[in-house]
């Protein structure tokens, strides 16, 4: 089985982009991390990034019949995309929401989430370890 790690706007700056809040480490970097932690579990991964809101849907949207779930970030469309949230509800797959910094201490925009009432579980503020925690969730939920 093969789990989607699926990431959003700007995230293909990871690691330049301000590293003071998001670190040092690359888009690369996490995907290196994802696919050791997803190994460990006996999945596969595949490993997306856009920038593009309508790019992320139709990812979304190709994941189902072909992956088992899906670990998502889906960047600041996190806090405007009523149509992101739409998709995860119509794919009826799990779909866990990663976010690297802790949204919650920072802007108050960035408080809101259209996805976390359409996901499976919610993991902010742990930096890249979030996607790893994430891959381990679903694979915890996939095999229970
Ligand atoms: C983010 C948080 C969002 O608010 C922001 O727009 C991002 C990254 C995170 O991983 O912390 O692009 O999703």
């Amino acid at each position: 089985a093969s789990i989607l790690i699926l990431n959003g706007p700007n995230l293909n700056l990871l690691g330049t982009r301000e590293p003071e809040i998001y670190g040092h480490e690359s888009l690369a970097d996490v995907e290196q991390l994802c696919r050791t932690e997803a190994a460990q579990h006996g999945f596969d991964v595949a490993f997306e990034q856009s920038n593009h809101e309508g790019a992320l849907i139709d990812a979304l949207h190709n994941a189902r019949g072909v992956h088992a779930g899906v670990v998502f970030n889906p960047g600041a469309y996190t806090h405007t995309s009523i149509a992101l949230a739409d998709a995860v509800s119509g794919i009826q797959l799990p779909v866990v929401e990663v976010h690297l910094s802790n949204v919650h201490q920072r802007e108050s925009f960035r408080h809101h989430s259209y996805i976390s009432p359409v996901a499976a579980a919610v993991i902010v503020g742990a930096g890249t370890n979030g996607y790893r925690l994430g891959i381990a969730q679903l694979a915890h939920a996939l095999t229970a």
